[in-house]
């Protein structure tokens, strides 16, 4: 039987980190069930002390999932380890990530701290951690960049105290794969109780070596933990994507010799889900999840493929979970096909008046639309409207007027506090002048930094969905909105990231 490599998915924590892509508790909720479909050994499902919002995300997560190992971050002092260990009572199996950074350049300039006082942290952090749970991940943050003989009196006291894993971060995207391979194996070797615990990798992508460098720490250095994210999101450049390294070592199995408890069908499903409620869109030509992973377009490929499939193809686009684009329901669906559905897209609405609203929605898009796609139904239920308490801003309804030649104008209704309220405008195309007639009656004065229009299920038939991120005082978020008519999908995407400005959250940053 061949090893097994531990996947360790942290979309709702390293991901989430990155600007835009923060996620609501019901949100993540959604995201983790997914990830326990998809059969991932450990969810970091967020940094418990960071707000109060991450550790109610942590704490239903920790109630809800019953397959994966839940963990949450927290830095290497009583009070975040104390809240982690809180928000994950209840979890089927918990597990407490606690880190502090070894590199002489983080000690100096940003903790302030001596090489002595971090060592003696890093020891009582995890006595403390392990004394609330078993299960204890210790890592020594920008770890790449440390100093190997520092680094190795580190986590040679951090398994004496309890340490279960030990994941080496390359925080800042600077290794390349060989070095970094062997910089695991080095240590491994080198610290006399390596055997006691787990040697996990998690590799940010600056240079985008993540994927080659988190592999090459499991081939060379002999990592059995890989932590990565769906799609690669992450901060900056992102993270490690959780579907390449699981699709290279299924793949390659004959070089790796490893095993991942993984189900690939959930892969494709997954990484929908994630861009559809973060607004972050795959790349075609991404491995494994873009659109274009399997399209053959030369006459040569598809000549190659049609006589044998493994002429051009490594792996079967099923496999992964690209059949799932079907068309799901129509018109003539009902209540109960409907609620159907949404189970089995993992979406589990809070009550009946929430279901009904959901339906409602399902059966006017379906006059508009005949085809109904799984894209469509996560869309009409990532509306934050759907499952909040009341939001601030709400779409009513709008005109536009645009003509070759004019300047295009258009008018909208928008509820304010529930309160109706009219807005107009002119701007340069229709979608502008939208969301500047919004603009002229909200005055949030905050800034666009990124607009962008997908269509959801491919062809000019089907919704567009357009993401909006807002950044106002220091704060960047990401709204969402969906509709067959692509002027209204953007002027729905602006009220959504509007409402997300408004409910202030008091996140502190997980690197802190
Ligand atoms: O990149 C990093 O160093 C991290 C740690 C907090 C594990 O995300
Ligand atoms: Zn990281």
């Amino acid at each position: 039987m061949a090893d097994k490599l531990i996947i360790f998915d942290t979309t709702l924590r390293d991901g989430e980190q990155s600007p835009g892509a923060s996620m609501t508790k019901d949100e993540k909720l959604r995201i983790a069930r997914q990830l326990e479909r998809l059969k991932v050994d450990v969810i970091e499902a967020g940094f418990a002390a960071s707000s109060n919002g991450d550790f109610e995300a942590v704490q239903s997560i920790a109630r809800t999932i019953k397959d994966s190992t839940i963990c949450s971050l927290s830095r290497a002092n009583d009070r975040d380890i104390s809240r982690a260990a809180e928000a994950l009572q209840g979890a089927a199996s918990a597990r407490i990530h606690t880190f502090i950074a070894t590199s002489a350049l983080h000690m100096e300039k940003k903790l302030r701290m001596t090489p002595e006082q971090v060592h003696e942290q890093a020891k009582l952090a995890v006595r403390f951690a392990r004394n609330l749970v078993a299960d204890v991940e210790f890592s020594p943050e920008d770890g790449y960049r440390s100093d190997i003989d520092f680094l190795c009196r580190v986590l040679e006291s951090v398994i004496k105290e309890g340490a279960t894993t030990l994941n080496i971060p390359d925080t800042v995207g600077y290794a390349v794969p060989e070095l970094y391979g062997h910089f695991i194996k080095t240590l491994r070797e080198k610290i006399p109780n390596s055997d006691k615990a787990i040697w996990s990798v998690h590799c940010h992508n600056d240079l985008g070596m993540a994927v080659a460098n988190s592999l090459a720490g499991v081939k060379i250095g002999g990592a059995r933990q890989v932590e990565c994210t769906i799609n690669g999101l992450g901060e900056r450049a992102g993270n490690c994507a959780l579907e390449e390294i699981v699709m290279a070592v299924r793949t390659r199995k004959d070089y790796f010799g490893l095993e991942v408890g993984i189900d690939a069908t959930q892969i494709v499903p997954a990484s929908r889900m994630v861009s559809q409620t973060t607004g972050f869109v795959v790349q075609p030509n991404k491995a494994v999840v873009g659109a274009n992973a399997f399209a053959h377009a030369s006459g040569i490929h598809q000549d190659g493929v049609l006589k044998a499939r493994d002429t051009y193809e490594i792996m079967r686009a099923e496999d992964v979970g690209w059949s799932a684009n079907k068309i799901v329901l129509g018109k003539l669906s009902g209540r109960n096909a409907f609620k159907q559905r949404l189970q089995d897209l993992g979406v589990l609405l809070d009550s009946e008046t929430e279901i009904n609203t959901a339906f409602t929605r399902f059966k006017e898009l379906a006059d508009r639309k005949s085809e109904i796609f799984d894209e469509d139904i996560l869309a009409l239920v990532s509306d934050e409207s759907l499952t909040s308490e009341k939001e601030k801003y709400g779409f009513v309804s709008l005109s536009q007027h645009s003509e070759t030649g004019e300047r295009p104008h258009a008018a909208i209704v928008f509820t304010v506090d529930g309160k109706e309220v009219h807005g107009e405008s002119d701007g340069n195309g229709p979608v502008d002048a939208s969301l500047k007639a919004i603009e002229s009656h909200a005055k949030s004065g905050a800034e666009m930094v990124l607009y962008s229009v997908n269509a959801i299920s491919g062809s000019t038939e089907s919704q567009g969905e357009v993401t909006v991120r807002l950044q106002n005082s220091g704060r960047v978020v990401n709204g969402i909105g969906a509709d067959p008519d692509i002027v209204v999908a953007s002027a729905k995407a602006y009220l959504s990231a509007l409402n997300k400005l408004h409910s202030k959250s008091d996140r502190v940053a997980a690197q802190g």
